[in-house]
């Protein structure tokens, strides 16, 4: 195939054998986030390019590196989505969504775009399942995300694959006093560090805390921990989430090195990770960041929420062999019409059996066709009968229902019984 009709490198097409598994996963999120009070907001995939460099920041590998940025015809710098929380900030604000103190209990779903190097888990295109709260600044709203997405890793059937990895940041001011204290400390041992750890040394400082760099790692365990620097009214929403989590009997681990790729979190972050999808094991993740409302010129409002990786859920499904395997049933009946007065009627009786029976899956045979090649595509369709209908059934208002997938006899049935004795397989 030439070179021009090949789909983006790490953006792909989701094809029909593996659509099911992922509207099995989005209509179980769907299910539940309803079910917890979260109602659906739908954003645009395209934003002004200013508002990711403010909201995920500069210095971040995902607006220095990742982001596909473009001018419009009218020299606008806009830009694919990277995620989905600063366009969600941006939308309950110009709606006017938070003020007044109002509760927003939000999710989304849809592509977001990163030029990252594509391997298996990351993407260029991959899509999230998100969700934002805002005006809840307590430790109860932190677990009840953390409670949500436990219950969906038991519904899915992989709880027991995933672990809940949690920290603290703190707030911004002791944030900026751990920061002073990890650069003067790792400073010292410039040289040591890798590359990418130099460069962050002035550009990201935190992130080298999960440098995958072994020396690096080495240099860390005697440097300055956040935990430290944590100021008391963080230290208390951590402890209290902490309770909370123990209250309802969910496990964690407190990973202190664990920052996160974009700047806006504050306190609480966390990660559902698993080691059974090689390097790209975090499924889910998230936390707090109450200030990043104020830094997009609104009100101080709190905001918390996480988003989750559908690619790395369906390949932990598949990976597992959790995934359901009623997902995709086959029809329950195929019509083979032979000639055209019975091709008019059986498009009139499929019709007709669709609205008697709304749950029906019929395929009606298109493109004519001898006996034998219609009776091959019944087969070949998995439906389990196949109605045949041909000048003498015409005639007698009657359809053959020869059943595919076992021994049974053909027996001719009345079109105004049909619905009737299709009602059964239904059942
Ligand atoms: P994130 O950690 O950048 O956070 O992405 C969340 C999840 O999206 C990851 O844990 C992973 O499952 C999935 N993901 C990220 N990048 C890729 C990729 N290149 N290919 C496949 N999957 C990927 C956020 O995006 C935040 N907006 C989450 C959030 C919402 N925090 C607060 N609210």
């Amino acid at each position: 195939m030439s070179k021009s009709l090949q789909a983006i490198r790490g953006m792909n097409d989701i094809l029909p054998q593996q659509t099911p598994v992922w509207r099995y996963l989005e209509t179980t999120f769907a299910r539940l986030l309803e079910a917890y009070g979260y109602s659906e907001i739908r954003l645009p995939i395209l934003e002004f390019t200013d508002l990711f460099a403010r909201g995920i920041g500069e210095g971040t590998d995902v607006v220095d590196k990742e982001m596909y940025t473009f001018l419009d015809r009218n020299e606008e710098s806009l830009t694919l989505r990277p995620e989905g929380t600063a366009g969600c900030v941006r939308a309950v604000l110009e709606h006017g969504m938070t003020g007044g103190g109002q509760v927003q209990k939000l999710w989304y779903s849809g592509p977001m775009f990163r030029y990252e190097k594509p391997q298996k888990g990351r993407y260029r295109q991959f899509h999230q399942i998100g969700v934002e709260v805002f005006n809840q600044p307590g430790p109860d709203i932190d677990a009840e995300l953390i409670v949500l997405t436990a219950r969906l890793w038991k519904q899915l059937g992989f709880a027991n694959a995933v672990t809940l990895q949690l920290n603290s940041l703190g707030s911004s001011e002791a944030r900026a006093r751990y920061r002073d204290a990890l650069v003067a400390y790792l400073q010292q041992h410039f040289e040591q560090l890798d590359e990418d750890s130099q460069r962050r040394l002035t550009t990201n400082p935190l992130r080298i805390l999960d440098s995958k760099n072994a020396q690096t790692q080495a240099l860390l365990i005697d440097a300055p921990t956040l935990h430290e620097y944590l100021d008391d009214e963080s230290r208390e929403h951590f402890e209290g989430l902490k309770a909370r989590l123990d209250a309802a009997g969910i496990a964690y681990e407190i990973n202190p090195k664990l920052v996160r790729g974009l700047d806006y979190y504050g306190r609480t972050v966390f990660e559902w990770v698993t080691d059974k999808l090689g390097a790209q094991g975090t499924v889910c993740a998230g936390g707090r960041y109450d200030g990043l409302v104020t830094q997009f010129g609104g009100k101080p409002t709190a905001g918390v929420g996480f988003a989750m990786g559908i690619e790395r859920l369906v390949l932990l499904i598949e990976t597992l062999g959790l995934v359901p395997s009623e997902l995709n049933p086959p029809a329950h009946a195929y019509i083979c019409a032979f000639g055209e007065a019975a091709e008019l009627a059986a498009l009139a009786l499929a019709e007709r059996l669709r609205d008697e029976l709304p749950g029906l899956r019929l395929l009606v045979n298109a493109g004519g066709g001898s006996f034998k090649s219609q009776f091959k595509k019944a087969d070949k369709s998995g439906a389990r009968y196949a109605l045949i209908l041909g000048e003498d059934e015409l005639a007698e208002r009657m359809v053959g229902c020869k059943p595919l997938r076992d021994d049974t006899e053909q027996q001719s049935i009345a079109w105004d019984a049909l619905a009737e004795r299709l009602a059964a397989c239904l059942a």
